[in-house]
């Protein structure tokens, strides 16, 4: 059953979204003088109008489902099973990932919003042109409303586009149009490559994409690349491209973040197996797997993983699908890549972003780097 796919986790890229997104290009040929919403329209997208300041665009219920078990049959099949990270966050793991970020141990969250809440007037000093924002993994929008706080020192109107694969995007886009009178949104619910050929489909707005949280660590370098060339094919010399990436630090900082004494990265990460029942049907008995988080340095990167506890057999009814697992058979959850200073520069020259500024929080733990493309 191994089809040519595994590379944890690199790609987030299914072959399902590359057919989505040659169908993208061949539509925009097609109809390059149609309103794009008619575009999302026949890309299986519904569109939900809340409120005169609020929507959202989510793909129907089916192709929803035939990403996640696609994938879920392709990835526990593998000889080395492994589950994308990205289906991480139903609404009880976006849940648990908000807790996470409250946990002492959790510096990067701490970092980062430190570093966004000191640079407000530093970045609108940097961004010449009124922007549009665009965010990659948005959340809860907590540590974006400093963003946005920061454009509305320069900027009348601000609109933002969240980009979420988590329905989390519902409540935390209605509690920001309550909160800003003079904010539009515009929210995607699907993946951040999805929400990228939403985007460029849409119109051609100067655009600031953002990126924080570093999940850009959970990609290989070969996707990670990857990731930053599309990024930097469709922005346009107008757009900026704003990115957290956590840096290497002592190792037991580190371990110390991904394992945590609450044991809530635990629950989260066992979380997965919970969706793989509800969603998929299957019957994980989750007292019989382990949450194992480790630095790998010679990687430079937290490995994830799921640990069987003893010999057993799990079955997945919806997708015909009968596992054995061994007394501690690991399956690989998510890789969270840290970063040199000169690591970074290298990969943003080599993906063609010239880089305006990198600050960081005064332990010097995290990074937020603003770019444009040369
Ligand atoms: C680590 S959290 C970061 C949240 C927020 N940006 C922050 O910095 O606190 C990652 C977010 O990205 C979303 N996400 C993860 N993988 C994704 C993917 N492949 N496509 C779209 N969203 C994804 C998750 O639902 C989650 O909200």
């Amino acid at each position: 059953m191994s089809r040519n796919v595994y590379n944890p986790f690199g790609s987030t890229t299914t072959h399902y979204e590359k057919t989505m997104g040659k169908k993208f290009m061949q539509l925009k040929n097609r109809f390059s003088n149609m309103a794009s919403k008619s575009i999302q329209k026949e890309l299986e997208y519904q569109r939900f109008v809340i409120q005169d300041n609020l929507e959202y665009f989510k793909p129907n219920h089916m192709k929803k489902q035939k990403t996640f078990a696609e994938e879920i049959t392709l990835s526990l099949n593998h000889e080395s099973k492994f589950i994308n990270p990205k289906y991480f966050y139903d609404d009880h793991g976006s849940q648990l990932f908000d807790k996470i970020c409250e946990l002492p141990e959790y510096y990067l969250y701490r970092c980062e919003s430190q570093i966004l809440k000191n640079i407000a007037k530093k970045l609108t000093y940097h961004i010449t042109n009124d922007v549009r924002l665009v965010e990659l993994g948005s959340g809860s929008s907590i540590k974006t409303r400093l963003l946005i706080d920061a454009l509305f020192q320069s900027q009348k109107d601000v609109e933002y586009f969240p980009i979420d694969i988590s329905n989390v995007l519902i409540d935390s886009t209605k509690e920001l149009c309550s909160d800003y009178k003079n904010l539009k949104v515009t929210g995607i619910i699907d993946t951040y490559e999805n929400g990228l050929d939403f985007i460029e489909q849409y119109d051609n707005k100067p655009n600031l994409i953002t990126f924080l949280g570093s999940s850009f660590g959970n990609f290989s370098e070969t996707d990670g690349k990857r990731f930053l060339k599309k990024i930097h094919n469709l922005m346009k010399s107008s757009d900026y491209f704003l990115m957290g990436v956590d840096l290497k630090k002592d190792n037991d900082i580190l371990h110390n973040a991904y394992n945590d004494s609450k044991g809530l990265t635990a629950e989260f990460n066992l979380n997965i197996l919970e969706r793989i029942n509800k969603e998929l049907g299957g019957d994980f008995k989750i007292s019989e797997f382990a949450h194992h988080a480790s630095y790998n340095i010679s990687k430079g990167r937290i490995e994830m993983h799921l640990r069987s506890l003893s010999n057993q057999v799990v079955n997945i009814a919806s997708l015909g699908l009968c596992l054995k697992l061994f007394q501690n058979e690991l399956i690989h959850t998510e890789n969270s890549h840290k970063f040199s200073i000169s690591e970074i520069e290298s990969i943003f020259e080599k993906t063609g972003f010239d880089i305006i500024q990198i600050w960081f929080d005064t332990k010097k733990y995290f990074g937020l780097i603003l770019a444009k493309k040369f």
